[in-house]
This record gives structure tokens, C-alpha cells and sequence, in this order.
């Protein structure tokens, strides 16, 4: 089948990808010019593993292909997916303009029945307003449908998420939009890609809000009972392998540490926030999961400061700048939070990550970038861990201490055992365990 995709960001790019990879016909349309000529060069505009080769292959073989023409992408499909950012806005509510403006210029050029699915995160309703705008701003003989298709796919894991997803969720309100969704998804389903789940437009578009919020709210419970195991002396680690062997509970998303980042959690539970007080709904429980999350920042703060006693002039060496491991993604991450609070505190920083640092330097790029971990913990009094990237594990505790002007490592995910890390000479300040 032919799909257009608008957008071709972290979702927009591996949701083309992926679905070129299972032999439809795929045009990914960004109004971003360079990120097209870089996909056009065989360049990937992020990083994210095993995308090159799945774009490189389906570029290769003719079904997959890039273009700045909203025009072009109107022309080229029945169905149209919209992948384009939906940021927070002022009070914490997606902004929809970018959604707005791709919906518009859709409309105007669409001369055949169209089929738009919603990808980007949208509120509840959206389908509503993306109607009323195909109907004003298109040609008033051309029939259409709306349907949400909301993406679960996490970064670091995407094309693995894109390809064997648990479920592929759909909200369409016609037979023509159903037939269609299922016809793009049967080759994920058949190769065992989980339950193709029909429901109601409005349905689909809160099922995306409602299972990142309840991921955010796993995170922030189990961040929680981590404080409260550090008042009683218990490890929350063995409380989440207890907890999780529940099958109705289960262990993933119960790790404690620094908080939750990323483009997704901390956007979108604001935005479920905003959404439920406009409908007369006081989600008072998502409130508090994002004050935990901050909370915990506050807390891993706390333990810098009190080991540290005076921040000005100490060298802190942060290992990992994405808001988690295999990204390149900084957006929300923990690191944004600690950065500007030590620097303002005086504290000589020393950065390192494996691939976020270009993302980060763009935002400060005034601060000591290193490339290998041994070059930036080199006479620190302090190794700040914030993304639990295998490299750190890795890198060898002897030697890590043996580089360190003192050896005092405070770690916001939990990486090392505090026996072994004591026994090996270190201060080791982590999240939840005695
Ligand atoms: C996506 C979803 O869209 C968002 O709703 C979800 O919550 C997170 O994932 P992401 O893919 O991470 O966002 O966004 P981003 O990397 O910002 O990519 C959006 C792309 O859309 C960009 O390449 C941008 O150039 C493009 N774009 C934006 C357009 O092509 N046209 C526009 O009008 C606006
Ligand atoms: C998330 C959702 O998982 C995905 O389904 C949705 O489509 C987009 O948002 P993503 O943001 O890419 O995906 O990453 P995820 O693996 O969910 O991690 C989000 C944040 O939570 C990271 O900062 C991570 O470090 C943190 N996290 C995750 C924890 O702190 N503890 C955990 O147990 C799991």
C-alpha cells in the first residue's frame, strides 16, 4: 500500500521505516529541509539503533523516499499519517499548531478521498477539531475519514517497538478507515506482532495518555517507596524484584532513580493534567506523580550537596547526558535539571555521553565535552551517574577510582552493588538502598 508520513522525527522517521520494511510504499514529507537532504544522503538526522539499516535497505529497494512537498505527500496516498511534534505549550497543554497547519495544508490540496491518522500525541477530541478544519479548508465534494493510530514505541528500542508492537490501538468511525488501517497492519500482525485492538476515535486518542501516565505513575510510585526505603533502611531494588514477580504488577518501569525524562512522560502528563481539568476532572493523582518525579531530582541534589559540603570549585564529572540509554534525545532529561544548578553553584563540570553530547552542546556549548569516560572523571571530586549506559558499567571500578581526585560517586540509576562499591574504597550515594 502507499503511506505518506508527516513528520519525520523520532516517531514520524521509524514509523516510515518500519512501515516500508514490511513492503508498502512509504513517502516521509518534513517541512525541515535539511533533515530531508540529510535522508536523502543516506544521513540519519537521530540516532537510534538499527534505523540506518532499515532506512538504507527500503531506500534501496525503491520503497521508501523523502520530500518537503506537503503537496506531493497529499498527492501520493490515500493515507495519511501526522507525525509532527505536539510540544508542551504555556500552561502545559499540547500545542496543536503544528498539527493544525499540516491538517490545513492537507485539506487544501486533497483532491480524492483522504484518510488522516492522528500518530503525534493529541488530547481527546482532537479528531473532532482536525474534522471541522478538513471541512472548512478543502473542496467540499471530496470525502474523507479521521482516525487515531497512537504510537508506543520507545526510543532505543523503536524499530524492535514499530515492528513487534504488544498492540497496534485504532480509533476509526468508518468501515473505509478501518479496512484501510488493517490492511497497513496486517504484516505486522502476521509476523506476530501483538493484537490489533478497533475502538473509538476518542478511546484511541486517551489510551496513549492514559498508558504514558500510568508508565510516568509506575516510575514516580516506585521512586516514592524508594524514599521511604531509605528512611527504613531497606533496598528498593529488592522490593521492586518482590513486587514485580506479580504478574498483575511485573517488574518493568519499576525502576527507581533520578526521575522519568524524555520527550513523552513529562509532556504528556502535563497535557493529561490540563486535558482532565478542562473536561471538570481534578487528576489529583497525576499531579502528585509529577511532583514526585521532581522530587527525586531535588533529593539526588541533596546528596550532591551534602557529600560535596561546598559545590564552588569541586570537579563533577557527569557520565550520561540522554535522558536515557541508546538515544541521542536530551529532551526533559535528568541532565538539564543538574547542569544549570552545579554550574550556577560553581562546580567545574566535565560532560560525557556516547552519543547525546552534540544535542547537548547545542543548549551549552561552553562546557568541557569529553569523548571517553577516562579523559572526563580524570581528578574529579565527584562522578554524577544520570543515564545508565552500558559503558559506565564497563568502564572498571578500580580504575575508575584510581582517576578520581576522591572517590565519591553519586549514582541516579542505581548502576553499581553498594557492598561491593563500599569494599572498593567509595563514598556511593544511590537512590533507595542502604
Ligand atoms: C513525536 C510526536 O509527534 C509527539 O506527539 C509525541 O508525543 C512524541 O513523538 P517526535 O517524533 O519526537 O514527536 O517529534 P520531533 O522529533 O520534533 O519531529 C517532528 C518532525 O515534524 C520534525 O522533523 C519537524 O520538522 C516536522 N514538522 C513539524 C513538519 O514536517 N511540519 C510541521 O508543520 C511541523
Ligand atoms: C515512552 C513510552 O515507554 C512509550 O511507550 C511512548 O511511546 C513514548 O514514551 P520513551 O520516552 O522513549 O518511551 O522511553 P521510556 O523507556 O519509557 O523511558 C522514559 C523515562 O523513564 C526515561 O527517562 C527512563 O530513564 C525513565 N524510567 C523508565 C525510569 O526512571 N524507570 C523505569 O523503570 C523506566
Amino acid at each position: 500500500m502507499k503511506i505518506t508520513i508527516v513528520g519525520t522525527g523520532y516517531v514520524g522517521l521509524v514509523t516510515g521505516a518500519c512501515f516500508s520494511e514490511v513492503g508498502h510504499q512509504v513517502l516521509c514529507v518534513d517541512k525541515d529541509e535539511r533533515k530531508v537532504n540529510m535522508l536523502r544522503a543516506n544521513k540519519m538526522p537521530i540516532y537510534e539503533p538499527g534505523l540506518d539499516e532499515v532506512v538504507a535497505r527500503n531506500v534501496a529497494a525503491g520503497r521508501l523516499r523523502f520530500s518537503t512537498s506537503l503537496a506531493e505527500g497529499t498527492e501520493y496516498a490515500e493515507v495519511i499519517f501526522i507525525a509532527v511534534g505536539t510540544p508542551p505549550g504555556v500552561e502545559g497543554q499540547a500545542d496543536l499548531s503544528y498539527v493544525e497547519q499540516v491538517v490545513r495544508e492537507v485539506a487544501e490540496h486533497m483532491s480524492s478521498y483522504r484518510l488522516l491518522v492522528e500518530k503525534s500525541t493529541v488530547p481527546v477530541n482532537t479528531a473532532e477539531q482536525i474534522k471541522r478544519t478538513v471541512l472548512r479548508y478543502s473542496r467540499k465534494d471530496v470525502a474523507f475519514d479521521v482516525a487515531s493510530n497512537p504510537e508506543f514505541l520507545r526510543e532505543g528500542t523503536a524499530i524492535e517497538d514499530a515492528l513487534q508492537p504488544d498492540r497496534v490501538v485504532v480509533g476509526v468511525e468508518s468501515e473505509r478507515a478501518s479496512q484501510l488501517l488493517r490492511a497497513i497492519y496486517e504484516p505486522i500482525i502476521a509476523r506476530g506482532g501483538g493484537v490489533f485492538v478497533e475502538m473509538g476515535i476518542a478511546s484511541a486518542e486517551l489510551t496513549k495518555h492514559a498508558s504514558n501516565s500510568f508508565l510516568a505513575m509506575k516510575i514516580s510510585y516506585i521512586n516514592a517507596v524508594s524514599r521511604i526505603c531509605e528512611l527504613a533502611g531497606a533496598d528498593v531494588e529488592q522490593v521492586a524484584n518482590g513486587m514485580g514477580l506479580d504478574r498483575r504488577i511485573g517488574r518493568q518501569f519499576l525502576k527507581a532513580g533520578v526521575g522519568y525524562g524524555g520527550s513523552c512522560f513529562p509532556k504528556d502528563v502535563d497535557a493529561f493534567v490540563h486535558l482532565a481539568d478542562q473536561l471538570g476532572y481534578d487528576f489529583d493523582l497525576l499531579k502528585n506523580v509529577r511532583q514526585i518525579n521532581e522530587a527525586q531530582r531535588d533529593h539526588v541534589m541533596q546528596k550532591i550537596r551534602h557529600e560535596l559540603w561546598v559545590i564552588q570549585d569541586k570537579t563533577v564529572a557527569i557520565l550520561g547526558l540522554a535522558f536515557k540509554p541508546c538515544t541521542d534525545d536530551v529532551r526533559e532529561a535528568a541532565s538539564l535539571y543538574f547542569v544549570p544548578r552545579l554550574r550556577e553553584a560553581g562546580a567545574m563540570l566535565r560532560l560525557w555521553d556516547p552519543v547525546a553530547t552534540d544535542n547537548f552542546k547545542a543548549l551549552y556549548p561552553d562546557l568541557a565535552y569529553f569523548t571517553d569516560i577516562e579523559a572526563c572523571v580524570r581528578d574529579a571530586d565527584l562522578v554524577l551517574i544520570l543515564t545508565e549506559w552500558s559503558q559506565i558499567a564497563d568502564f572498571g571500578l578500580e580504575r575508575l577510582r584510581s582517576l578520581m581526585k576522591c572517590p565519591v560517586v553519586v549514582d541516579g540509576r542505581n548502576m553499581f552493588d553498594p557492598k561491593e562499591m563500599r569494599a572498593k574504597g567509595f563514598a556511593y550515594h544511590c537512590v533507595g538502598r542502604p
